[in-house]
């Protein structure tokens, strides 16, 4: 008798667990997760990228960025990608994404190709954390594996990239607090900080460091005078984030995914108050020592904190969806309207 109610009781605790598995409870990202449904996914957003990159190669420097925004926002859900609709404005509309992030034409090239391949089978989110991995290998000889199953989400709010995104004015303390809000830590914040090695920003973004606020000249002393004389050259005090000038925020190898940003601030040539930062903090410098005396090693840091960022609040399972259109929901209004025009014709 006890025996078999203990089995009852086992057999009670194998159901829940397989009704929570077919529920998926337990999802989490894969490495391979498009193996079997659409096998042919991730190479071909990579040719994509690749194609897109050999035109012009500020593409990787735009699409990591993406990654990034799309991740700190509500989780890496594609909700970066979205476009405003009627009474609310997206996230993309937000200061730190609009006019600087770039590349969501790849992105579109990107989906369409694996919807004619797999269609409503791949991510928007998944196409974009390939994307960006696929760009880390092109500028810079840094591969790693991308676990995915990530599904899209349904909401973008212009306010909430504006309340979780990182300004370039922040200092040490408030650059480990935002990514400690999404489980990163300070090590972490600074081998990510790294992407900056490619790339640029436009002049709006560091005048701060450049000009007094009455706008006079009051360089920023923890920037060198000589980066500072050419900068003020290069971008009036009255420069916004919308004003077309950029300089490169790693001077030394502008355009190479390397460790040279991390010798660049010990030079102080660091450009954003957020990237010189780094060094007015001992746990933060010390990060930013090892990172420059060792490329090897930012470099398989640098492919593990990437993987992790990617893992923020994904949806998974039977969560949000596999969005059609990267810039749309499916909405299910939009297949009633089908339906009745279908039906009228
Ligand atoms: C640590 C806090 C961070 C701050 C405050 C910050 C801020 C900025 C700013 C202001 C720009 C220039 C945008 C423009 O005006 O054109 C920029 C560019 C960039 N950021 Fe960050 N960022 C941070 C971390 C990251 C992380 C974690 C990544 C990716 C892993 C990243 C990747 C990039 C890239 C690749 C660019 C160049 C974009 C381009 O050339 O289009 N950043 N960032
Ligand atoms: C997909 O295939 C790769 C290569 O064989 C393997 O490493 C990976 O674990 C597979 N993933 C899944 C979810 O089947
Ligand atoms: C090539 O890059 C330029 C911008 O540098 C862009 O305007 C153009 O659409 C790209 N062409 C292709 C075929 O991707
Ligand atoms: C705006 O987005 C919020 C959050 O998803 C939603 O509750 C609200 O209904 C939306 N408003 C409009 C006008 O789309
Ligand atoms: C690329 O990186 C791998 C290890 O990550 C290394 O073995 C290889 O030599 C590198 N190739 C080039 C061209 O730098
Ligand atoms: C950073 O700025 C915040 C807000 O102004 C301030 O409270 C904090 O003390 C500053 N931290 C450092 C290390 O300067
Ligand atoms: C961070 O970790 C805590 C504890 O595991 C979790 O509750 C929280 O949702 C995580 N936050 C993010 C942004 O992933
Ligand atoms: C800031 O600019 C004003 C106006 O040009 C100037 O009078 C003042 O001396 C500057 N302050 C510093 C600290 O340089
Ligand atoms: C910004 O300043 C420059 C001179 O430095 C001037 O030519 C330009 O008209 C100003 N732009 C605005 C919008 O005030």
């Amino acid at each position: 008798m006890a025996s078999s109610s203990h089995m009852a009781k086992w057999l009670s605790l194998l159901l829940l667990f397989l009704l929570l598995t077919a529920i998926n409870v337990f999802a989490e990202l894969k490495i391979g997760f498009y193996n079997k449904t659409c096998p042919a996914a991730e190479q071909l957003v990579q040719q994509t990228v690749a194609a897109a990159f050999a035109n012009d190669s500020t593409v990787a420097p735009g699409l990591i960025r993406m990654h990034f925004h799309d991740c700190f926002v509500r989780g890496c859900d594609g909700s970066v990608l979205l476009d405003s609709t009627p009474g609310n404005k997206s996230e993309k509309e937000a200061a730190p994404n609009n006019p600087s992030l770039h590349g969501f034409d790849v992105i579109d090239a990107a989906k369409s190709a694996v919807e004619s391949a797999c269609p409503g089978t791949v991510s928007c989110a998944d196409v974009l954390a390939f994307a960006a991995r696929d760009c880390a290998a092109l500028a810079g000889n840094v591969s790693y594996k991308v676990p995915s199953g990530r599904r899209d989400g349904r909401v973008s709010l212009e306010s909430e990239a504006l309340s979780n995104l990182p300004a370039p004015t922040f200092n040490s303390s408030q650059l480990i607090a935002n990514f400690a809000a999404k489980n990163l830590t300070a090590e972490e914040m600074v081998v990510l900080s790294g992407a900056h090695t490619i790339g640029v920003s436009h002049c709006g973004a560091f005048t701060n460091r450049l000009y007094n606020s009455s706008g006079g000249s009051a360089v920023d002393p923890t920037l060198s005078p000589a980066y500072a004389s050419l900068l003020q050259d290069r971008c009036p005090a009255n420069s916004t984030l919308s004003t077309p000038i950029v300089a490169a925020l790693d001077l030394l190898t502008p355009q190479v995914l390397d460790n040279k940003y991390y010798v660049g601030l010990r030079l102080t040539l660091g450009l954003l108050t957020s990237d010189q930062a780094l060094l007015t903090d001992p746990t933060l410098k010390a990060e930013v020592d090892d990172n420059a005396e060792r490329p090897g090693g930012w470099a398989t840091k640098f492919k593990r904190a990437m993987v992790k960022m990617g893992e923020i609040q994904v949806l998974t399972g039977t969560q949000g969806e596999i969005r059609k259109n990267c810039h749309v929901v499916n909405s299910a209004t939009g297949s009633v309207l089908e339906f009745g025009l279908s039906a009228s014709l």
